[in-house]
């Protein structure tokens, strides 16, 4: 079964400049597949991810994820698709710089789940990332690692249908990131989705399949 059916989707920012940042993208991801997305920097990478996690609208085309059409939804129906099915690890971390590392990554799912299993589920996985002696700090007294790490519990702490991942290893040390991808790894073999944009070629490695981006314009790659 498809998770994700992208068809024809064009994303195009008009302001100032008008960039085609999605020309005419059709992608189906199969429930269960690890697909890695490789593309220079520009090329519409996150706004891909973007698109399938109902982050934002295409300005034309159609979004199909986990049996819903996302560009029929409302505003608070398409809120409510992000906090349930879709995990995120955002390039920038977006981290609320007023709570804890516990609060940011308790957050998302508060008050949608008893407050006590959500703590203790946060704690074990910011724990698992190396972070049980960070819990009570405030993002601005973290290292760019350790931001990175709170912002991967974050997007797992509900069992996300599909995590999206976008350079999730990129500011992390061998050992944090070989903790990270064995995360994913395992999230992957109990059948979680897994969509990640990365340079790392280690972890594209991982993939059942890569996408290469340029320009806007997706290609399954063909290798040399
Ligand atoms: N909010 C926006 N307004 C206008 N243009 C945008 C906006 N967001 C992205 N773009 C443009 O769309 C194109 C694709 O951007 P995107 O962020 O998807 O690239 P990317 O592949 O993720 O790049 P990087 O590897 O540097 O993160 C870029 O050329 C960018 O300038
Ligand atoms: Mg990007």
């Amino acid at each position: 079964m498809n998770i994700v059916q992208l068809t024809d989707v064009q994303v195009e920012y008009t302001g100032l400049h008008t960039v085609q940042a999605l020309k005419d993208v059709t992608l189906s991801v199969e429930e269960g597949e690890w697909i890695t997305i490789l593309g220079p920097s520009g090329s519409g990478k996150t706004t891909l991810l973007n698109m399938i996690g109902g982050m934002e609208r295409p300005s034309t085309g159609e979004v199909r994820v986990a049996d819903m059409q996302l560009n029929k939804l409302s505003n608070e129906e398409l809120q409510d698709f992000r906090r349930e099915k879709i995990g995120f690890i955002f390039q920038h971390y977006q981290l609320l710089e007023q709570f804890t590392v516990l609060e940011n990554v308790m957050l998302p799912q508060w008050p949608y789940l008893p407050k006590k299993e959500i703590e203790s589920r946060a704690t074990e996985r910011l724990s698992q990332l190396l972070l049980a002696h960070r819990l009570h700090h405030l993002p601005g007294e973290l290292s760019g690692g350790e931001k990175q790490r709170t912002a991967i519990a974050r997007a797992m702490i509900h069992s996300p249908q599909i995590l999206l991942c976008d350079e999730p290893t990129g500011n992390l040390d061998r050992d944090n990131r070989d903790n990270v991808l064995a995360c994913l790894r395992s999230l992957h073999q109990n059948g979680m989705t897994i969509l990640i944009v990365t340079h790392d070629e280690e972890i594209a490695t991982y993939g059942d399949r890569i996408l290469f981006l340029r320009d806007g314009i997706l290609k399954e790659r063909v290798e040399a």
